[in-house]
């Protein structure tokens, strides 16, 4: 079986991160959220993957995945020059895909549970796709599928009355016969080449869906509070890999290389704190993630994401919570007297506070 890694789209409701960012290269714990697709397929024994990227930040993928070696698999690049859609970014691995069944994993898409159960399943060729599906409170935001004896019996993109809760996550096994479906869609009201759709006409023709509903957590990591929850789901599942002599750190914390943390500094976990990193007189957790290298003074940070390279330095004692700073951001004592502040901050940006 092949891969296939989506990293199109604009991510507009990640905004500012995604004016300098590509959405699926941010990172959670340390990882982009597409790399917890690349894993999950490299756990499948999936060793051939195609990544299709956009006119956004195309360079930075294919800068960070390289040809594939430090995952042990071969990545190919293929690249959508206008985002129209799902549907299209997967025509366009026609070539590659060949004959071979393929998975899809939509590179914002970040799954608990392992996907050996839906493979094997639809290894046993008894279906045309597969799909993971997941119970949701807000169905309407997602392709939502009606299933009945054993199998997918319709599917809808983003349905105003939603007939069922269960949402299709943007994980799809499918096999060569749905290029025929695609290449007679067309473009949908918000313009864009739907797979729901494309689906929704395989079932219509009597081939056959199957589907696993997932029994852990799904995040399609596309806002700002979602990719918050994402942190915090996956940050619940790290074990933790702290030495005793650290006195000042409680619970799981995944710390990286050559982390310094000063005697006056608290570590709460469940919290990941990247290689390089320093931290002097904070309270750090719980549910925080910190990226590499950045150099922390004199602030509690809560519930957070703080990419590379960060400098972070007050004197008084501030708290950051619920909030993304991209990388490289700076932000340092000013005159304000919110004690308690939220941010969403771009890469580079600059924050007296
Ligand atoms: C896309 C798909 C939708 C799916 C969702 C999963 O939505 O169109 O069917 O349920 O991903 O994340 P979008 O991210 O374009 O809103």
């Amino acid at each position: 079986m092949k891969g296939v890694i989506l990293h199109g789209g604009t991510g507009t409701r990640l905004r500012p991160l995604t004016y300098s960012d590509v959405k699926q290269l941010l990172t959670i714990a340390g990882k982009p959220t597409s790399e917890y697709g690349l894993e999950q397929m490299r756990q499948i024994g999936i060793k051939d993957l195609s990544i299709v990227i956009g006119a956004v930040g195309g360079e930075e993928v294919k800068k960070y995945y390289g040809n594939g070696d430090k995952w042990e698999c071969k990545i190919q690049y293929v690249y959508q020059e206008k985002p129209l859609g799902i549907a299209n970014a997967i025509s366009l691995c026609r070539d590659i895909t060949g004959p071979d069944d393929f998975l899809v994993y939509l590179g914002d898409n970040v799954i608990q549970d392992s996907l050996g159960d839906a493979y094997e399943k639809f290894q046993s060729k008894k279906y045309d796709a597969f799909l993971i599906l997941v119970p949701v409170k807000d169905p309407s935001k997602y392709g939502v599928a009606e299933i009945g004896n054993d199998l997918v019996t319709g599917l809808k993109e983003k349905p105003r009355d939603p007939t069922s809760n269960l949402a299709v996550t943007g994980i799809y096994f499918l096999r060569e016969t749905v290029y025929d479906y695609i290449d007679k869609l067309k473009p949908s009201a918000r313009g864009e080449y739907e797979i729901m759709e494309a689906l929704q006409a395989m079932i219509e023709d009597g081939k056959k869906i199957g589907y696993k509903t997932v029994g852990g957590w799904f995040k399609d990591t596309g806002t700002v509070e979602d990719f918050i929850e994402c942190n915090m789901l996956v940050l619940e599942s790290i074990k933790g890999n702290s030495s005793s002599d650290r006195t000042n750190v409680k619970g799981r914390v995944n710390f990286g290389k050559d982390v310094i943390i000063d005697q006056e500094t608290k570590v709460l976990g469940p919290c990941y704190i990247g290689s390089n990193v320093q931290i002097k007189n904070s309270f750090i957790g719980p549910y925080t993630s910190i990226g590499d290298g950045c150099i922390i003074q004199g602030i509690e940070i809560e519930n957070s994401i703080i990419m590379e390279n960060c400098k972070i330095d007050f004197e008084d004692g501030r708290i950051i919570y619920e909030s993304i700073i991209g990388p490289k951001c700076n932000i340092k004592s000013g005159n304000s007297k919110t004690r308690r502040t939220k941010l969403v901050l771009g890469r580079d940006s600059k924050v007296e506070l």
